[in-house]
């Protein structure tokens, strides 16, 4: 036991490296700096300086969470030579054609493998299809580094669980998923992580098996969600509140508390794709993956469209219509804006000739125009014709019918409520939710 990896880590005669230094790859890399040593990686320089004067460039962890740890920040690879067990959380986006783009894991893979040594260990926690790390990252590493799988190195893989902006299911309080590959390296990694998960581990029989999990509990989610908003279509055009109707069906013991709305993130949205690409490889077409995923893309659309109908409806030309639409990112509460479905909702405004404004309160304008060619307005004027709530921050629930009201043309206005959060509230204006 004297040659555990772990033993070295706990007595400090040794090195964790954990590259990518994003949502997953920062908080990991400071809970493990409070018990042991840690290199923190990064090809981004920029994020690197800013990590270094206590500031995450992700804006989910205050100065405080810096405090106390152990830790090297950098984007030079020289100091990663130290490092004997190596953590990699690095992004695996989709291309244009929803493939899966493995171009920045093999590259993080790559720069391991440039200063692997005989021994290490190598655990990836970027979302993947079943198979990946073992078919495509551990090639990589043999070839670069020379080194032989499993005699000279050992790899795992533990999925990340984290969910940005929620406080409440943190890494220390969620179990986590860990996976090595053989008896030894499983116990090796599985005792590393339970340094810093509280909740513990739980210890899956394979590789394959781990990166499935991953994959399966957004995948799910993501095809629940779709049937949520495939109902809430229905329901709009048989003139039924689908909120109301989940209130009442959720009085079942068994029935699965779903909401509908938009889809968005890099990861619900995105991981089903690396699930269908490897169940295509393998010779099945996937249908209810598929079929989730086109219905939860369409959804912007459909919100946009709703709202033009509603405006029509109150008797107003289409191209002299003003909406302001309240929220970017792709979730509440967080500044992520990486593939928010509500740029879909404003280009289909915009098909209609409709002047969109768009407001933020978490969102930077600069990202939003870079990435969407859409900025934020600084201050929404009192002239629209439709409000949008896209995006559930705890700001706008705090607003009331009045300050709507006081934001409207006319007494006309049309107020939609993708997430459903006024329902009850809004009495006066003509009231729209999913
Ligand atoms: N964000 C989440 O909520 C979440 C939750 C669970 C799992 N995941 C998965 O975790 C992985 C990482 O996601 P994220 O949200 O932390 O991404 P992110 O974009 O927030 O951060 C990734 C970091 O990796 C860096 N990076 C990119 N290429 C690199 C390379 N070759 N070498 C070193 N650093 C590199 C980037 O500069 C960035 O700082 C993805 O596979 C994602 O699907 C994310």
């Amino acid at each position: 036991m004297s040659n555990s990896i772990y033993n070295k880590l706990v007595n400090k005669e040794t090195t964790i490296a954990v590259i990518g230094l994003g949502y997953v790859g920062l908080p990991i890399a400071l809970e493990f700096a409070r018990k042991i040593k840690v290199v923190g990686f990064d090809i981004n320089a920029e994020r690197v300086e800013l990590m270094k004067k206590n500031i995450d460039p992700s804006n989910e962890l205050d100065a405080s969470e810096f405090e106390g740890c152990d830790i090297t920040f950098t984007a030079n690879i020289d100091d990663l030579k130290e490092a004997t067990f190596f953590v990699v959380a690095v992004p695996t986006p989709i291309d244009d054609s929803n493939l899966p783009n493995l171009k920045p894991l093999l590259s993080a893979t790559g720069t391991v493998a440039k200063v692997l040594k005989k021994g290490d260990y190598v655990v990836f926690e970027s979302t993947v299809y079943p198979g990946c790390t073992e078919e495509d990252c551990v090639p990589v590493l043999e070839e670069i580094s020379g080194l032989k799988f499993r005699e000279d190195f050992k790899i795992g893989y533990s999925p990340e669980r984290i969910n940005p902006g929620d406080k409440e299911h943190t890494l220390q309080n969620v179990i986590k998923v860990v996976s090595g590959c053989c008896d030894e390296s499983l116990e090796e990694i599985a005792k590393t992580y339970e340094l810093v998960v509280g909740a513990g581990v739980h210890r899956a029989t394979s590789l394959k098996v781990a990166e499935a999990a991953k994959i399966i509990e957004n995948t799910q989610r993501d095809v629940n969600i779709a049937l949520i908003n495939e109902l809430s279509i229905i329901f709009n055009k048989l003139n039924i509140n689908t909120f109301d109707v989940l209130e009442a069906a959720g009085t079942k013991w068994n029935f699965l508390k779903f909401s509908p709305g938009l889809v968005g993130g890099h990861c619900i949205g995105v991981d089903p794709y690396y699930l269908t690409h490897k169940a295509q490889q393998a010779g099945y077409h996937s249908k209810v993956i598929t079929s989730g995923r086109y219905v939860n893309d369409s959804m912007g659309f459909y919100i946009g469209k709703q709202t033009v109908k509603k405006i029509l409806a109150k008797g107003k030309h289409i191209q002299d219509a003003r909406v302001l639409v309240m929220g970017a990112t792709f979730k509440e509460d967080v500044s992520d804006i990486r593939n928010s479905k509500v740029i879909d909702i404003i280009n289909e405004l915009k098909s209609f000739q409709v002047k969109v404004d768009l407001v933020d309160p978490h969102a930077s304008s600069t990202e939003m125009e870079h990435e969407y060619g859409v900025g934020l307005v600084a201050n929404p004027t009192n002239n629209y014709d439709a409000i949008i709530v896209a995006v559930n921050h705890r700001e706008y629930q705090k607003l009331t019918e009045a300050d709507f009201e006081n934001m409207m043309k006319d007494d006309k206005g049309v107020f939609v409520d993708v997430k459903g959060i006024f329902k009850g509230k809004i009495n006066r204006l003509e009231y729209w939710s999913l």
